[in-house]
């Protein structure tokens, strides 16, 4: 991979919204000027290197144009604030903690830690904050000004698809978390991470499951809700980026070489139908966490992939919004966090 480091000034933004390109001045609601929420305007200088300044906006989102289309949903900032609202959430499914690897850090000990896929970059800036001495690298394929971040985290620009450039044998901890539906190469990607983790380091994966769970027959069979899982699950499979089912990463870590792989599962509800206070508590941040991400996460695969107008997957989500609130379906998502070393003597 190449580190990318942001350069001045940008020439143009063109934006795209169906056949027809419109012009920043234009653009209204999704202007990268002012969206009037609390994430700084976003600063074109700042966004502006070459590989990494020209965003795409599409149907009224914004996406990355860096290695375009490979990743199907948006980088805008209101993906950003519900990214944010996600790490909320795994915060408390996982009781706080930011990893389960028995990762070493401490000053003195060079213990670089790669976050693939940063997002808003919240969770490379946390444990930056977490573990002062150790430096933290986050790569993404969309370049995000955080709203904060410690001097001992660096963000790039990169595509984690791609050969990567690091030393070998370097990261303490190499950390992947809702990545699932982005990865074309699963093997490749452990086999790269393998090949750049010292020995003894650490890989771990926190991702979902997208398919829903129900253990009372609550849910119907014939209910939208399912419906829409096919049709999500159908076009990342045509995209070449499918959604796994995360029990499979246990041993394609430990194809990839990896030891001691150990598995968590979580489960999140997908609204406040639980009577246990902290699961009510789960779901009320999880079904604000859909209403959020339900038109970020579908429509581009449904417009570009299944074919359907941007205004007919606005009102089909707007029917599973309401099928998401439905207290009567005790439906809920599985999360995971799967997580191995590089044995001792394993050096590349
Ligand atoms: C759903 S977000 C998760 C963000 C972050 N990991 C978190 O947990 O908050 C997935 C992120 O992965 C990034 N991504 C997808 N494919 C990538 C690739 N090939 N290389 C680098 N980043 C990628 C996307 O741009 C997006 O920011």
């Amino acid at each position: 991979m190449t580190n990318i480091t942001p350069q001045p000034l940008m020439s143009y933004w063109d934006y795209e919204d169906g056949n027809e390109t419109i012009t920043a001045d234009s653009f209204d609601s999704d202007s990268a000027y002012d969206d009037g929420g609390d994430r700084p305007v976003e600063d074109l200088t700042l966004l502006s290197h070459e590989r990494a300044n020209v965003c795409k906006y599409e149907n009224g989102r914004r996406y990355h144009r860096y290695h375009e289309g490979q990743y199907a949903f948006p980088n805008d900032n209101q993906e950003l604030d519900r990214m944010d609202l996600q790490h909320h959430i795994s915060n408390l499914v996982f009781g706080g903690k930011l990893h389960f690897s028995p990762i070493t850090t401490g000053e003195g000990d060079p213990s670089p830690i790669l976050d693939i896929g940063f997002g808003s970059g919240i969770w490379a800036a946390s444990m930056a904050e977490m573990y002062p001495h150790s430096q933290v690298i986050g790569v993404d394929l969309s370049w995000t000004e955080p709203i904060w971040c410690p001097p001992n985290c660096r963000l790039e620009v990169d595509d984690c698809e791609h050969d990567w450039l690091y030393k070998k044998d370097y990261f303490e901890l190499v950390h992947i978390r809702y990545l699932n539906g982005s990865i074309r190469d699963w093997d490749r990607l452990f086999q790269q991470a393998y090949r750049h983790t010292r020995p003894g380091g650490w890989i771990e994966l926190q991702e979902c499951d997208i398919e829903l769970y129900c253990d009372d027959n609550t849910l119907p069979p014939d209910s939208m809700l399912l419906e829409w899982f096919v049709l999500i699950n159908k076009a990342a499979t045509a995209s070449e980026r499918p959604f796994i089912k995360t029990q499979h990463f246990k041993s394609w870590l430990e194809r990839a070489g990896y030891v001691n792989v150990k598995d968590k599962l979580f489960k999140v509800p997908i609204n406040r139908w639980p009577k246990d206070k902290k699961m009510k508590e789960l779901g009320h941040y999880e079904i604000m966490n859909i209403a959020e991400g339900l038109e970020g996460w579908s429509m581009a695969l449904f417009t570009r992939v299944l074919g359907w107008e941007k205004d007919d997957v606005l009102v089909y989500l707007e029917k599973i919004k309401k099928e998401f609130r439905n207290r009567k379906v005790h439906a809920y998502w599985s999360l995971r966090a799967t997580y191995g070393q590089k044995p001792m003597d394993s050096s590349t």
